[in-house]
C-alpha cells in the first residue's frame, strides 16, 4: 500500500506559516506528489464548528482543560476522517497546526503541563505523530508587527500578552528540542524566499527522492 506523508507546521502568530503552506503544496505538486493542504483546529466539517466555538469570544471564555477536550475532538474528527485517509490513499497532507500547538498552547504556555496533554494526546490518538514538522521560530514583537501591518482581525489569541507568546516560543523551541528526529526549525524573520528555501531544503534533506525535484514556485 502506497503511504503519503504527514507535515506539519507550527510556530507562534503572524510567522508566515499559511503562507508558506501553500508554497510547499505547490512545489510538491511541480514534483509530481499529489498533496491536501489542511488546517488545526478545523480541517472536516464538525472540526470548523469546533474552530469557531474555540476562537471566538474573550480568552477567558474556556478553561484551559476545556479549550484542550476542544481542541482533541477537533483534531480526532480531523484525523479519523481526513488526514488518515488521504495518507493511506498516497496523499501527502500539509497541516498548519497539529498536536505540537496543544502542547506548546494549552500545555506551556496556559499552563496545564506537558504531561497532561501528552496523556490525553496518547489515548486519544495512540502513536500517531507527523513525519516532519517545521517549526516557524520568530521574535513575538516582529510578528505581532507583521499582524498589525497586515490589518488581519485580531483573534482572541492575538491579543494575548508578549510574555505569553514569549513562553510560547520556548515551548515550542523545547517541543523542537525534545522531537529532533521529526523537527526542522526554520528562522521565520528571513524573506519569504529565505524560509521557502529552507523549507525545502528540510524537505529534500529527509525525502531524498525529492530532490531536484522541488523548484520554488512563486
Ligand atoms: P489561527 O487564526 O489559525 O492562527 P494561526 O494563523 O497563528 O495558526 O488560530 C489558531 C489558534 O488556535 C492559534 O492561536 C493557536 C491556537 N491553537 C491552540 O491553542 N491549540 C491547538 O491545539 C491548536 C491546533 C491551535
Amino acid at each position: 500500500m502506497t503511504v503519503g506523508k504527514f507535515i506539519t507546521f507550527e510556530g507562534g502568530e503572524g510567522a508566515g506559516k499559511t503562507t508558506q503552506a501553500q508554497l510547499l503544496c505547490k512545489s510538491l505538486e511541480t514534483a509530481g506528489v499529489e498533496t491536501l493542504l489542511t488546517r488545526e483546529p478545523g480541517g472536516t466539517f464538525g472540526a470548523e464548528a469546533i474552530r469557531n466555538l474555540v476562537l471566538e469570544g474573550t480568552a477567558d471564555r474556556w478553561s484551559g482543560m476545556t479549550e484542550l477536550l476542544l481542541m482533541y475532538a477537533a483534531r480526532l474528527d480531523h484525523v479519523e476522517k481526513l488526514i488518515k485517509p488521504a495518507l493511506s490513499r498516497g496523499v501527502w497532507v500539509i497541516s498548519d497546526r497539529f498536536a505540537d500547538s496543544s502542547l506548546a498552547y494549552q500545555g506551556y504556555a496556559r499552563g496545564l503541563g506537558p504531561e497532561r496533554v501528552q496523556s490525553l494526546h496518547n489515548a486519544v490518538m495512540d502513536n500517531f505523530e507527523p513525519d516532519l514538522t517545521i517549526l516557524f521560530d520568530i521574535d513575538p514583537i516582529l510578528a505581532q508587527k507583521r499582524v498589525e501591518t497586515r490589518g488581519e482581525d485580531m483573534s482572541r489569541f492575538d491579543s494575548e500578552s508578549i510574555n505569553f507568546h514569549n513562553s510560547l516560543r520556548a515551548a515550542f523551541l523545547k517541543i523542537s528540542n525534545e522531537n529532533d528526529h521529526r523537527f526542522f526549525n526554520v528562522d521565520a524573520a528571513s524573506s519569504r524566499d529565505g524560509v521557502q528555501t529552507r523549507i525545502l531544503f528540510a524537505l529534500s534533506q529527509k525525502y531524498p527522492e525529492l530532490a531536484g525535484k522541488l523548484g520554488s514556485s512563486a
